[in-house]
């Protein structure tokens, strides 16, 4: 049998999917001739091959994503735009060394658009989706220290309970939690997630299981730590005039993307009690959009994963 990665291969239309608020990231990213960009996470290339087309001739684009799988379904969707593209495998916390080691340390644009990919959610084996029965995996790429096989079985209930309330922002996190460490061992994501709805219940549209997955996710690949840490190496990768763009689907993904253009878009940070600046902070970006940009009722309609989608953008100063 085919594996989803030669399917997608074979067929590179099989996985084209319109990225999340294309025309937004498009338009405020303002791809040119002769500039260099940079996609964090290049998934299945979408937004990456608009970066070219409208940079065309000749702009250059660093391609990273963790995940082997993806970059060379990304790699076959943007071969036609040749040695204009470096790709590189590598979690994106490493931005600062490849960008240095690839020659794209002053770039015009940065892209982060967070989160899984179809490809990965398709792939059932990869464990990121309740919809199949698949080991517990969830790493974006191979070299994650953990998997949601051993946070769901070793995990303290207390551990457990938190990162579900947090990072899935699910009300019954305690119950979850409790029913796991039960139940366990836990092998795979059926079992998962068939526990989860028994324990949540169904209700609207969206399976039980969403937001308990969503929140081993998030902590399997240490996502919102990586953010905080990688937006200060990407904005010293920006060349004047050059604009940071993040996608995230997450409140508290945006919250970290918020407070750092927030805080880097100010002069002073010094707290309001001290009288006189003592911290010599200058600002070094400007917010292009204060309020997040969210995908119209149209794009929600035509694809619900892009529901919780929040878009900012800032330039470098
Ligand atoms: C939503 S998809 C990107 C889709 C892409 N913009 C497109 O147009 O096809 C997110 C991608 O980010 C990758 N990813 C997530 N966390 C990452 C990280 N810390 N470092 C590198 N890639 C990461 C995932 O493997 C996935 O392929």
């Amino acid at each position: 049998m085919m594996s989803n990665l030669e399917r997608a291969t074979a067929q590179p239309g099989v996985y084209t999917h319109i990225p999340v608020l294309y025309s937004q990231v498009m338009e405020w990213l303002d791809p040119r001739p002769g500039r260099s960009y940079i996609d964090a996470t290049v998934g299945l290339g979408g937004h990456a091959a608009g970066v070219l087309e409208r940079s065309a001739p000749d702009g250059r684009l660093l391609a990273i994503d963790a995940d082997p799988q993806a970059l060379a379904y990304a790699r076959q969707r943007l071969a036609p735009f040749g040695e204009r593209v470096v790709f590189v495998q590598s979690y994106y916390t490493d931005l600062k060394r490849i960008a240095r080691r690839t020659g794209f340390e002053q770039v015009d644009g940065i892209l982060f658009d967070l989160g899984v990919s179809t490809l990965q959610l398709q792939a059932a084996e990869r464990g990121f989706s309740f919809q199949s029965n698949a080991p517990l995996d969830m790493r974006m790429g191979p070299d994650a220290d953990t998997t949601a096989e051993e946070i769901v079985n070793t995990w303290p209930e207390e551990e457990l309970s938190r990162i579900i309330y947090v990072y899935g922002e699910e009300r019954h996190a305690r119950r979850v939690a409790r029913a796991i460490v039960a139940n366990r061992p836990i092998r795979s994501t059926g079992e998962l997630a068939a526990l989860v709805a028994r324990v949540v219940g169904y209700a609207g549209k969206i399976h039980p299981a969403t937001r308990t997955f969503q929140a081993l996710r998030i902590a399997v690949n240490r996502e919102l730590e990586g953010l905080t840490e990688t937006l200060p190496d990407a904005l010293e990768l920006l060349a004047t005039g050059g604009r940071l763009a993040v996608i995230s689907f997450h409140s508290l993904e945006d919250r970290i993307v918020k407070q750092f253009m927030a805080r880097e878009s100010q002069d002073c940070i010094c707290p309001p009690s001290i009288p006189q600046c003592v911290c010599e902070h200058r600002a070094t970006l400007r917010r292009l959009t204060k309020k997040p940009i969210r995908p119209s009722d149209e794009e929600v309609d035509r694809n619900l994963a892009s529901r919780s989608a929040r878009l900012r953008i800032a330039e470098r100063l």
